[in-house]
């Protein structure tokens, strides 16, 4: 018989990454006062998400979930905020288009700020301090202040997180989402070639809006025209954090973590019998599991069945993070195994974390041959095995970064520090998010993919 569940069950079991506190009377009193903030998102919304990744499970739509790798509080910025949900709410236009379906748009955005790192410690000239865990928890400088974890932070977060969303919803609903003004959508440091594409899509909008128009159908009276749903997700990593806001909703009766739509567990903290899984087993918001490399098909199960015992679909997303070079070699088996099994599971690609070396200049970067392979793989295994590809998660801005290699600006090593911003991985700025979006239209157009040769890759 399964365990009881609470909120903070999780503590009974033993838990990967969390951060020691010097002065725990100084933490539960920050985490006291967050258990009194209001909800940064409704249960509802929550089961909303829940229902249209229920339709990507059959199939019926297509999951569109990016953003930082870590937001920042040096970052905090409307112009970002908006930046990345044009980018998103970009490439969702160019999925639609091209795929024919719904695209379920999720931001890693208000509340992705705490991170897993290889290395608990870091050492310069000698000196060994913890490393950087993301803003929630300590500072990127390099000095024992900076990095000692402080739990001002988790106020600090819960109010960027708020802010954060409050921008968020007025852009999806409050008309600046609204088809009709599709072209203010265009960034101009997007590459000449994909922007142009882009104001073709555009075009072609303009005139099926004006035909809708001319039949009576415009955005006072149908909604999809005027708004958007933009949904949140984080990495549930800092499990005080979120137990904090993990609250019973009036209307079911069950639990929510109420910090974000859907939340994922790390590649790093999916032990079966960890916290972390320990925590999301018990919530009833969609979540996210990275899978690698090292992900045994038969424990994955293990873990399907005890965070989703119903089989509920639109519940599990299992987040493919393997490699170009590796995802041949593993993902297969997982599939077939999942699929034989006939767990309802969305499978989504997120070609970043297996792809990330050190260049010669010496920066942490992704090269987007290297993305593309590995995205163009997943299509290409899913196909084969009957199985759908319902999803990307990409680490992506709507500035003009400079830290993942290639695309069709050409992105060199040398050019990789000019406007190498990131707080921790790197991420696709708008132009390859939007390179990327087209490829993954072509792949979902009926079966196409199968035709393409990795040559045009
Ligand atoms: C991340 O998504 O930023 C991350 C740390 O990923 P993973 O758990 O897949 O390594
Ligand atoms: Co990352």
């Amino acid at each position: 018989m399964k365990e009881q569940w609470s909120p903070n069950s999780w503590r009974l079991k033993p838990a990967k990454h969390l951060p020691i506190y010097k002065d725990e009377d100084v933490l539960n009193n920050a985490l006291d006062k967050i258990k009194k903030f209001p909800p940064l998102v409704f249960a509802g919304e929550a089961r909303s998400l829940k229902s249209r990744l229920s339709d990507v499970s059959k199939g019926k739509a297509f999951l569109l979930q990016g953003g930082d790798c870590a937001e920042s509080f040096a970052d905090f910025h409307p112009d970002n905020i908006k930046n990345t949900f044009k980018v998103i709410l970009q490439m969702a236009v160019v999925l639609t288009f091209g795929a024919s379906c719904p695209i379920v748009k999720v931001g890693r955005i208000a509340g992705q700020f705490a991170k897993p790192r290889s290395s608990d410690k870091e050492t310069i000239n000698g000196v060994e301090l913890e490393s950087y865990k993301g803003d929630i928890i300590n500072g990127i400088n390099f000095t024992k202040v900076d990095r000692s974890p402080d739990p001002a932070r988790l106020i600090q977060a819960y109010n960027q997180s708020a802010s954060t969303l409050n921008l968020l919803r007025a852009f999806s609903q409050g008309g600046y989402a609204n088809l009709n003004k599709i072209h203010q959508w265009n960034l101009n440091f997007v590459e000449e070639e994909k922007a142009n594409k882009f104001s073709e899509i555009a075009d072609r909008i303009d005139e099926c809006l004006a035909f809708m128009k001319a039949c009576g159908i415009n955005d006072n009276n149908v909604r999809q025209i005027n708004e958007t749903e933009f949904f949140t997700s984080h990495e549930a990593l800092l499990l005080e954090y979120e137990e904090a806001l993990t609250r019973i909703d009036s209307t079911s009766g069950k639990w929510y973590d109420v910090s974000a739509h859907m939340l994922w567990v790390g590649d790093r903290t999916r032990q079966l019998d960890g916290a972390h899984i320990e925590f999301v087993r018990g919530i009833e918001n969609p979540i996210g599991i990275k899978i690698g490399p090292t992900t045994d098909e038969n424990e994955l199960l293990k873990i399907i069945d005890y965070v989703n015992p119903d089989n509920e679909g639109g519940k599990i997303t299992l987040i493919c993070r393997m490699g170009a070079d590796k995802i041949d070699n593993h993902l297969p088996k997982i599939v077939k195994k999942i699929k034989s099994e006939g767990r309802a599971v969305i499978w989504a690609c997120d070609p970043m974390h297996g792809n990330t070396i050190k260049s010669n200049t010496g920066y942490k970067t992704r090269p987007v041959s290297n993305i593309f392979s590995e995205i163009q793989k997943f299509f290409a295994i899913h196909r084969s095995l009957g199985s759908y590809p319902g999803g990307i998660h990409l680490e992506m801005t709507g500035s003009d970064v400079t830290e993942c290699m290639g695309g069709l600006q050409q992105i060199t090593d040398e050019d990789l520090k000019n406007r190498y911003h990131t707080f921790c991985d790197p991420r696709l700025n708008a132009s390859q998010s939007i390179e990327i979006a087209f490829l993954i239209s072509e792949y979902l157009k009926d079966d196409k993919f199968l035709s393409l040769k990795s040559s045009q890759i």
